[in-house]
């Protein structure tokens, strides 16, 4: 039988990467859905985004946020900045981890952060230095890695080139990001190939996928089974377009630490707390949330401990 690792590491990403696509939700129950999430046996959460208010008005008052959550020891709440501005103020609210983000292809870059790639690159050193002038790590998420939703197919080997420079600009952690849900298992395979080539082995990879096409599970098997070890998700599947019924967000937590219990591989977290942290979802975003164990219904949850 296939090898699995033994314990992966899941960075619920619900409160920044899935209600920034939904219609904004107030502050209180940001940090309520934060807390709760803590409580759960994760280790990582994605709690903030120190990005421009215009261009991201779900992601206002983060500032807020951090200084209201209840810090759990053990815990790592971690800020996603675009830009200096960002990693200062995610700095001033005391993240302790921050995200960078870049994208693989030059016009979703443009879009997402109004500048180039090579001038997103600049700025990775500045936030690299802020991040550690404050004793913090500065991850790199290259966006875009399995494919733009503007220019389509992009070459693993540039996604590597470009991780090797985050590299080079002191990036403590990569991951990469399929922003739109394009990848499949074979992408999967073709940028961790690719990514060894350039000496990055799968063990120092993040992956971030989205279940827009029905696929982020079957990537999540692919790379378990290359090895990686460190993935995101979000809680209930938050994310997606609040305008489109049925859009899907990033990876189910629920679903993922479901799958990986089941296979013997140790996540950390107690099933039945998480799914009680979709409900909680569901109700803070007022619709339905594509979770699979939401819907297994009572059955599912003979699975919890
Ligand atoms: N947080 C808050 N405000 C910021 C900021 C940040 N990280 N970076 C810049 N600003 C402010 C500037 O101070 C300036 O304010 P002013 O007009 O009051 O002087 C204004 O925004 C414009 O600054 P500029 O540097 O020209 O930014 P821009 O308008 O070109 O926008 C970004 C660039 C990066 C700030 C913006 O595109 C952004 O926030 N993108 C994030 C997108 C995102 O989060 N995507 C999802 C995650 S992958
Ligand atoms: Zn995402």
């Amino acid at each position: 039988m296939t090898e699995w690792p033994a314990r992966v590491e899941i960075r619920e990403v619900g409160p920044r990467d899935g209600l920034q696509n939904e219609a904004p939700v107030p502050v209180d129950d940001r940090v309520r859905l934060i807390d709760a999430l803590s409580g759960t046996g994760l280790r990582r959460i994605e709690a903030a985004a120190f990005v421009s208010a215009e261009a991201i008005p779900p992601m206002a008052g983060s500032d807020d946020v951090m200084a209201r959550i209840e810090r759990v020891d053990g815990v790592t709440y971690s800020a996603l900045v675009p830009n200096a501005k960002g990693a200062e103020r995610a700095i001033a609210a005391q993240a302790d981890e921050l995200e960078l983000v870049v994208s693989a292809s030059e016009t979703h870059n443009q879009k997402n952060v109004r500048r180039s790639v090579a001038e997103s690159l600049i700025g990775a050193r500045d936030v690299v230095e802020l991040a550690h002038e404050a004793n913090i790590e500065a991850e790199a998420i290259v966006s875009t890695s399995f494919g733009c939703p503007y220019e389509g197919d992009v070459e693993p080997p540039r996604v590597a080139q470009l991780a090797g420079h985050l590299v080079d600009a002191g990036a403590d952690r990569l991951s990469f990001g399929d922003t739109t849900g394009m990848a499949t298992p074979r992408r999967v395979h073709d940028l961790l190939d690719a990514l060894e080539r350039a000496g990055i082995a799968a063990d120092r990879v993040g992956l971030h996928f989205h279940n827009t096409r029905g696929t982020a599970l079957a990537n999540v098997l692919a790379a378990l089974e290359r090895g990686v070890v460190r993935f995101d998700a979000s809680v209930g599947g938050l994310g997606g377009c609040p305008y489109a019924p049925g859009a899907s967000g990033n990876a189910v937590t629920e679903d993922l630490v479901h799958m990986c219990e089941d296979m013997g591989i140790e996540t950390g977290i107690e099933l039945g707390a998480l799914i009680r942290c979709a409900e909680l979802a569901r109700d803070i975003v007022g619709r339905e949330l594509p979770s699979a164990m939401l819907h297994a219904g009572p059955r599912a949850r003979r699975y919890s401990s």
